[in-house]
């Protein structure tokens, strides 16, 4: 077994930040091999951190193809624990297409043991994979919205050495205080929201790491902290009353790929029904000057020009997350994949900006693709179900207990539990859809497999730009190429 534990680092161990970062891209978009090849050319590879339990769980049902998996596992430092899932998850040749993944517990405010060391492994892992054959720093991005795995899945990233967090969807004020103690192996705690909570509730989710790591260890490197914003005041709040420090911005704009911010004020759609944005979602680059914290632009930054025109109004560099999405080392699905580049190639791709889809009610872009829930049939024939549930929402019974509950979940039972339908209206299980994107389709009783659902920003028409002349397919080194050289 190797240990890989970090030294602590009383400054940094990191002196200069990258001028590209990809960025992070959920559900398993950016995995650990995306990320290792954007780190190993010099620029900051992020994987996404979201769900990376049911990710590592389904690789191993699906047999572990490469033996990855295992080698991530072998360099877990406590054995039993790797061991464990090991065991619980992996099907030698894998497990027949029809036959349904395992269900996992869902996340809750007490979630089982066996979940808790399912993220912290899973985390490890894909950070340990991405570190590998080179020395540069690797980040991780997590959506604070998801509250409930990050503490566990911060601290398995941790023991793997990760050098940059990442953390858009929310206001992640209390994340830097959380780096700060588990990189002493200290107890954290984070608040989950709790719609209707009352004073005296406890809504405070505790992670103990000497529960689970049994013994001393050194301290472990703490991560940069990157806040992911789409508005000054948000990163002044951020600097001003983060309990830890904020290492710097990543500035998005509504042409990201991903869940865009809403646009301020009252929702206003277009003729198409987008959401519209205007002068008041502009971010002042003047005032993120002021703060004198590096920032990064993002959202339609994919180009040599742009990343020239960021440098040029004072920012750091670009984050670029369309460009790498459709390169070889992605994991979105080799037909979608090719379908999408087919579509930009002859002029005919497409996003929509929905502002239902995603049930944290945030605007989510969708490319538009047949045999996916962005067309109205495929999504209408799906049977409404929910049984990852990552982004299910806290909220405080009439008994005083807590429950949750997700707007794309049987309506029946959203209603039931005190949420409204029409807050139902347009959801889509992004959970499902989002795992069926990289090759993890749940399969329902061998009558229904999960369709994906690609998210992709605007710049998709413009991804024919990074194929060299007469190749079908583009790699990551590619993408950066183009964006330093032009
Ligand atoms: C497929 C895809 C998935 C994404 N998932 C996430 C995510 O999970 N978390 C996040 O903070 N940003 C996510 N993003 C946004 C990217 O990290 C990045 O900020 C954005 O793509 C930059 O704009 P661009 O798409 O115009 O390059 C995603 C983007 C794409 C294209």
């Amino acid at each position: 077994m190797i240990i890989i534990l970090q030294p602590c680092n009383n400054g940094h161990a990191v002196s200069k930040h990258p001028s590209i970062i990809q960025g992070g891209m959920g559900v398993g978009i950016s995995s650990w091999r995306l990320a290792r090849a954007v780190s190993q050319l010099g620029q900051l590879g992020v994987v996404s951190g979201t769900a990376l339990d049911q990710i590592l769980a389904r690789r191993l049902q699906d047999g572990d193809p490469g033996g990855h998996m295992r080698r991530g596992l072998d360099r877990f430092p406590f054995s039993r624990m790797a061991e464990r899932i090991w065991e619980r998850y992996y099907i030698p040749g894998g497990k027949p297409e029809s036959q349904p993944y395992h269900s996992l517990p869902k996340h809750a405010k007490d979630s089982p043991r066996e979940l808790i060391e399912l993220c912290v492994v899973a985390n490890f892992v894909e950070v340990i994979l991405a570190r590998e054959g080179h020395e540069n720093p690797v980040g991780i991005n997590y959506l604070e919205k998801i509250q409930i795995p990050h503490l566990p899945s911060i601290y398995g990233a941790m023991l793997a050495g990760v050098e940059y967090v990442l953390m858009g969807a929310g206001i992640p004020l209390k994340i830097p205080g959380v780096l700060d103690r588990l990189a002493r192996h200290e107890p954290a705690t984070y608040a989950l929201h709790v719609i209707d909570a009352q004073e005296g509730d406890d809504t405070t989710i505790t992670f103990v790491p000497r529960d689970f790591i049994g013994r001393d260890l050194p301290p472990l490197l703490r991560p940069h902290f990157l806040a992911i914003i789409a508005s000054n005041t948000l990163a002044v709040t951020l600097q001003k009353k983060a309990n830890g420090r904020v290492d710097g911005f990543v500035v998005e704009g509504p042409t990201a790929g991903g869940h865009n911010a809403p646009p301020r004020g009252k929702l206003q759609l277009n003729e198409a029904g987008e959401p519209i944005y205007g002068e008041r979602d502009r971010v002042d680059l003047g005032k993120m000057r002021e703060l004198g914290l590096p920032f990064w632009l993002a959202g339609g930054y994919g180009s040599a020009e742009k990343l020239r025109e960021a440098l040029a109004a004072g920012a750091a560099g670009v984050q670029v997350g369309t460009a790498f999405a459709f390169c070889a080392e992605s994991s979105l699905r080799d037909d979608y994949k090719q379908a999408l580049l087919k579509k930009a190639i002859a002029g005919q791709a497409s996003v929509f900006t929905d502002p239902l889809a995603s049930p944290t009610g945030f605007p989510f872009k969708a490319a538009q693709l047949e045999g996916t829930l962005s067309e109205c049939e495929d999504y209408l024939a799906r049977p409404r179900v929910c049984d990852a549930g990552y982004l299910r929402e806290a909220y405080r019974t009439a008994a005083g207990t807590i429950d949750y509950r997700c707007a794309a979940e049987p309506v029946t039972v959203y209603v039931s539990k005190e949420g409204k339908a029409e807050n139902t209206v347009g959801r889509k299980c992004l959970c499902n859809a989002l795992l069926a994107n990289i090759g993890h389709p749940q399969a329902r009783g061998g009558k229904y497999a999960e369709k994906g659902l690609v998210t992709s920003g605007d710049d998709l028409s413009g991804i024919p730009s990074f194929l060299p002349a007469n190749q079908s397919a583009y790699t990551a080194a590619d993408v950066t190429a183009k964006l330093l050289n032009g």
